[in-house]
This record gives structure tokens, C-alpha cells and sequence, in this order.
């Protein structure tokens, strides 16, 4: 396919300061080039080149006043939000507003990325046993059936028990967690020491010890993975910490709730509580509970999917049977409908038919 969008190192327009660091912060964090300019006769060459141009908002009037060639993929970075609307049209950028687009920055950057990189989509339960750790084993089972580069599953649930017990994998050999904690910067391809299970490349928490997710090189794992799969999905259950860096590192983040009134309130505390402004509901309708149309409207976010009860889920999650094997065909459908969605939007299927 011909690459027509400049796909040179991500350049930065920022002196030193909070939105600088902010922005190397997340540059770091999703492994991507990039150069820094603060002098802006330098400017011109970097600006056709770049795969994608952040302008700290303090430095788009200078930048302003240079007349460049219009181009895509041009943000303002900052706090102040008259600056930012003042300067977003005559660059044609669009707005990042630290720090809540913080998330958003590093989606950016993982895109504007020229390594290839697969989505990452965080699996999140808006209220305790709705089927999130389930959906997220069949969203990667049926994907990396699909995909020649497979799919991962990230467990980062310290209170899930493990998710290599619901794909049915607890007995397959390859790393989990514990020894992965040394891993930092730019890992290579991790398939060979993971457990694989039918293209499913598993990081699990292992039960009984103790993890501190905060000290765990969880980001550098997840961007290896995307360089390997054609989809990560991450499983972060609803602790505080775990949810807070799958949001953080996820370019898609689906909330799992179901249609009762309890489990939206919780939703809606969850969604606030993380700020999940950009989040896409998967909506499990309850017998005499809400019209899906509602819960959207209640949480004020699309609604992705809607995931029908399944009867043999529970009882295949106990007896470590995966959930696309054991589950009917409305569930799976569901879940095929989800994964079209997704790539729909997020181009799944093109990643892993250029592979
Ligand atoms: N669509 C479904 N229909 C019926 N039972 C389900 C469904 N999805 C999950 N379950 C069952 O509900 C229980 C909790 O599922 P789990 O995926 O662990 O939830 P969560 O991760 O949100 O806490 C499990 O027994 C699972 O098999
Ligand atoms: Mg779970």
C-alpha cells in the first residue's frame, strides 16, 4: 500500500517547561522519535517530514507567523483553553488540553508512530462480575484467529486470579508475570518466552504473589506487544492503579456494564473517576433492567455492542474451557460484530493483512 503521510520523527515545538515535559513524558513512554525544536528557523524541514507535529501552545504564535505549507496531524499542547482555541484554527490543529488529554497524547503519538502498531484496546468492568476478563479473552481468541500475527492478552488485574485460568492456559509453560519485572525500554518480540495459545499471547498475573503494578515495566510491555500482534487487550479488572495505566496506555478503552440501574451508577463512577471521556460502552442487557438507549444516555457514550447473557460462560470459566469454545453462537457473534467495529475503526484487519 503507498504511504503517503509523512512518517519522519514526531516533532516537538516546545521549550522547556510543564507541556514539554508532558509531551517527552508520553514520547517515552510510546517509544516513538522525536525531535525537539525551539528554534524556529529550523522549522520548515521537520514540518513536511514529521509524522505528526506538537506545538506546545506558548509557541504557536511564533510558529503561526511562519506561514507554513498546511498540513495534517497538527496539535496545540497545552493548559490554557483560550490559547488553545485562539491557535487551533490558524495552525489547522487540533487541541490536546493538559493535563486530562495526557491519554489522548499518547494515542497520538502511537499513531503518528512509523512502527507498526497494533491497537490496544483496555477491557474495563463498570461494576464487579459483568463478563469484562471474559470478553476480553474472546475479543483476543477471535481476533488473533482471524489476524496472521496473533493477538495478546494482558492481564493486570491483581484481584482477577489469573486469566490464563479462563483461556484455559494455567498449565502452559512460558513467563507470567514475575519474570517479566525486569523488563524496561525497547523489548524485542516476546512471543518466544509467553505463553501461546492458540495465537493468543498471554501475560498473566500469577496468583499468590503480591504485585506492585506501579514498579511493573507494564508500558514497555504493552509496546512490544503492539509491535508483534494485530491486537492487545488488556484486562486491568477495576483496581484503582490498573485501571489507571490501561487507560493510560490502551487507544481504546470499552466499558462492560450492565443494563441495571446499580451497575450504570457504578459505571458512572468508574467512567468520572477515570475520566474516561472517549471510552465505548458494551452494554449486557438484564431481564427487566434498562433499554440499552438508556444506558447510553445515562453515561453519555456510544454504545459499541451489546453482549447477550450466555449460559455456558460461567460454568467453562470454571472449568477453564475458553470462552469462544464454550460460548453459543449470540455471544460469539457479538464479540465478531465488536472486533468489526473496532476495525472499522481502527484498521485491525488492514494491520494484519500488511503484515
Ligand atoms: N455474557 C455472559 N453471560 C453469562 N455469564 C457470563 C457472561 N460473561 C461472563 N460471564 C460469567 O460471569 C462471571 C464473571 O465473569 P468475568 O469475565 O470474570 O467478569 P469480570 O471480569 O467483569 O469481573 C464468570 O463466571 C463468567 O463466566
Ligand atoms: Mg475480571
Amino acid at each position: 500500500m503507498a504511504q503517503l503521510s509523512p512518517s519522519g520523527p514526531v516533532l516537538v515545538v516546545a521549550r522547556p517547561g510543564d507541556t514539554q515535559d508532558a509531551i517527552l513524558t508520553a514520547v517515552a513512554a510510546q517509544q516513538v522519535e522525536a525531535e525537539v525544536i525551539s528554534d524556529l528557523e529550523q522549522l520548515a524541514a521537520p514540518w513536511r517530514t514529521a509524522a505528526a507535529v506538537l506545538i506546545d501552545a506558548d509557541q504557536a504564535e511564533r510558529v503561526a507567523t511562519r506561514a507554513l505549507p498546511h498540513r495534517s496531524a497538527v496539535y496545540v499542547v497545552g493548559q490554557d483553553p483560550a490559547l488553545l482555541a485562539t491557535w487551533s484554527a490558524p495552525l489547522s490543529a487540533r487541541v490536546i488540553r493538559l493535563p486530562e488529554g495526557a491519554a489522548w497524547l499518547g494515542t497520538v503519538l502511537g499513531e503518528g508512530s512509523s512502527q507498526r502498531r497494533a491497537p490496544v484496546v483496555a477491557a474495563i468492568g463498570g461494576s464487579g462480575g459483568v463478563g469484562a476478563s471474559t470478553l476480553a479473552v474472546a475479543m483476543a481468541q477471535l481476533s488473533a484467529a482471524r489476524a496472521p500475527l496473533g493477538a495478546a492478552l494482558v492481564d493486570a488485574d491483581p484481584f482477577g486470579g489469573g486469566i490464563d485460568l479462563l483461556l484455559g492456559a494455567e498449565g502452559v509453560p512460558g513467563w507470567r508475570w514475575p519474570r517479566l519485572n525486569s523488563a524496561s525500554g525497547q523489548l524485542g518480540d516476546l512471543r518466544s518466552y509467553l505463553p501461546v495459545i492458540d495465537k493468543v499471547s498471554v501475560v498473566s498475573m500469577a496468583r499468590g504473589e503480591p504485585l506492585d503494578l506501579a514498579r511493573e515495566p507494564l508500558a514497555a510491555i504493552v509496546n512490544a506487544l503492539a509491535g508483534w500482534h494485530s491486537l492487545v487487550v488488556l484486562d486491568p479488572g477495576r483496581a484503582e492503579i490498573s485501571v489507571r495505566e490501561a487507560v493510560r496506555l490502551s487507544s481504546v478503552q470499552l466499558v462492560v456494564v450492565a443494563a441495571g440501574v446499580r451497575a450504570v451508577a457504578a459505571a458512572r463512577q468508574l467512567m468520572a473517576a477515570h475520566d474516561l471521556t472517549e471510552a465505548q460502552l458494551v452494554v449486557r442487557p438484564v431481564k427487566g433492567g434498562l433499554p440499552t438507549g438508556l444506558v447510553a444516555d445515562a453515561l453519555k457514550r456510544p454504545v459499541l455492542a451489546e453482549l447477550p447473557a450466555d449460559g455456558a460462560l460461567p460454568g467453562a470459566a470454571e472449568g477453564g474451557v475458553a470462552p469462544l469454545s464454550a460460548a453459543g453462537r449470540r455471544y460469539r457473534r457479538a464479540v465478531a460484530a465488536l472486533i468489526d467495529e473496532l476495525g472499522a475503526h481502527h484498521s485491525i484487519e488492514r494491520r494484519a493483512i500488511d503484515a
